[in-house]
């Protein structure tokens, strides 16, 4: 009987369907119909167990292909394109990273998915690595491009530029005209782009396009050996101290332009630096100026105001974290004013128009003072642990009033020795010296000319 029993068990289990692990006994096996209900439910869950050990591991759907692809100049769209990379293997998607000039326009029809984050230079004019890339594209017999090619973009400016982020909106319109089909409304950065960055990142990755393509996704793109994240950065600077500044021009000279030593110790091989990379500096305002806005606009400083990172007084803010010269669109239309004749600054707004401000409405309607960027003028082997700078100091009259740059006198004039000065490398490859010294070296100074060839 026992051996019966088991006879009949091994043929039920045996005689299933292949893969079907739930197990019904005949009803003619020797067990009433409780018993087989209960034996149903033991062996079914043996075989589903077993099954499940027996089977490989599960295959992941494999990311989807995406193409990041940049144009930038001094290095802010690729810090952006690299961290959209990254991001992108959160959300189903494996990302490849390049210039936009590595490609040309008809290689986008091969592709379905394609972000491009783009800066504008010059007067309106596309980043060198875009140049190629943005010429061909703006090309009359430009070949049209598939509908199933699926792009984002993402422009960063200036708007007190005349022709903010013209090269990104540029970009995208062609796109749009050529056939391609937009995953999201384009996004056009200020000077404070990060926020408006990540919007555009999260929108695009939501969008419907994006969603349904999406593969499996990770927790992070796996590490790329030959990537170097620096570990200071503009958000992150390191602090570095003035060393000494020496004034270069003549005392008859019309342009004051000074020599700046500033020390990097401490940094360690954070803070390497080539021959041809560019040091990030954040300045601050000038007391005497922030003084006079304070007094145009009646304000005693000492109103406390919100902003994203907590409350400060208005002193301090304008002081510290403030652009307190640029007036653009925004400002104007937080501050209630239609317009204001051109070249006008914050102060002149508030002197010559007198808009109704409280201390807060007036911080919302400015910008965030932004590093000003320097090319190097020494060499890490010459003066390890230093950083040098050929500073030309902007002055001029606008409205028959002196006005002066931010950083170039902050470096040059109001900061003392000794003084802390936030810093950052920002490295600009296609700059360095080349390792062929066969290759024809063509050197040109522009800015004040003299920096690079020290
Ligand atoms: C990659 C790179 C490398 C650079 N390297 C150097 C370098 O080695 N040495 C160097 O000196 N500079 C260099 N610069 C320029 C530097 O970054 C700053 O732009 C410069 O020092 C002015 O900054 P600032 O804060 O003093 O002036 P800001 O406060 O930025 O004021 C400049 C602004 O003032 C206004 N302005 C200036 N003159 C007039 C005028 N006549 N009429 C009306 N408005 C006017 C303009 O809006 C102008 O944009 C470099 C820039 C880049 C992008
Ligand atoms: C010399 C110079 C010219 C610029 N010209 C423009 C311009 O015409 N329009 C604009 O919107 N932004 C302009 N910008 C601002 C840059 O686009 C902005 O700083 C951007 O964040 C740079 O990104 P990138 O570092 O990736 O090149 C200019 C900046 C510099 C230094």
């Amino acid at each position: 009987m026992k051996n019966q029993i088991i006879t009949q068990l091994t043929s039920v289990v045996e005689n299933r369907e292949t893969n079907d692990t739930v197990i019904n006994l005949p009803e003619d096996s020797p067990f009433d119909a409780e018993q087989r209900q209960w034996l149903n439910g033991l062996l079914t869950g043996i075989s589903t167990i077993a099954a499940a050990a027996n089977a490989g591991p599960e295959e992941a759907a494999p990311a989807t292909p995406l193409k990041v692809y940049y144009g930038s100049q001094s290095g802010n769209c690729e810090v952006l394109s690299k961290d959209l990379k990254k991001f992108s293997a959160t959300q189903g998607f494996e990302a490849e990273l390049a210039e936009l000039d590595t490609i040309t326009p008809a290689d986008l029809a091969a592709h379905q998915h394609v972000l491009i984050i783009c800066s504008t230079f010059g007067e309106g004019e596309p980043p060198d690595n875009a140049k190629n890339f943005y010429t061909a594209l703006m090309a009359s017999d430009a070949a049209p491009l598939p509908a199933t090619l699926n792009f984002g973009v993402c422009g960063l400016g200036d708007s007190s530029y005349t022709h903010f982020n013209k090269a990104g909106e540029d970009i995208y319109s062609r796109l749009v005209e050529l056939g391609a089909t937009p995953c999201h409304e384009w996004i056009s950065c200020d000077v404070s782009f990060e926020d408006d960055y990540a919007a555009w990142k999260e929108a695009v990755f939501k969008s419907e396009v994006f969603v349904n393509a999406a593969g499996a996704s990770s927790s992070a793109a796996s590490a790329d050996p030959d990537e170097y994240e620096p570990k200071y950065t503009k958000n992150n600077p390191f602090i570095g101290n003035l060393i000494h500044v020496e004034t270069l021009s003549g005392p008859d000279s019309a342009k004051c332009v000074n020599h700046i030593e500033i020390s990097l110790a401490g940094g360690g091989e954070d803070v390497d630096y080539h021959v041809g990379d560019a040091l990030g500096v954040w300045p601050l305002n000038c007391a005497k100026e922030v003084n006079e806005i304070l007094k145009a606009g009646s304000f005693t400083g000492k109103e406390i105001v919100e902003q994203k990172t907590g409350s400060a007084s208005l002193r301090v803010l304008l002081q510290n974290k403030l652009d307190i010269h640029t007036v653009n669109a925004k400002c104007l239309e937080t501050w209630g004013l239609s317009e204001a004749p051109d070249d006008y600054q914050v102060v002149d707004v508030l002197r010559e128009l007198k808009p109704e401000l409280d201390a807060q409405m007036f911080v919302d309607g400015l910008r965030a003072l932004q590093p000003r960027l320097y090319s190097i003028a020494s060499s890490p082997k010459k003066h390890p642990g230093e950083v040098h700078l050929t500073v030309g100091e902007v002055h001029y009259y606008l409205f028959d009033k002196e006005r002066k740059g931010v950083a170039s006198t902050w470096l040059g004039d109001r900061l003392s020795a000794g003084s802390n000065i936030g810093v950052y490398i920002q490295s600009s490859a296609h700059f360095h010296i080349t390792g062929n010294d066969d290759a024809p070296v063509i050197m040109i100074g522009p800015g004040t000319g003299i920096a690079p060839f020290r």
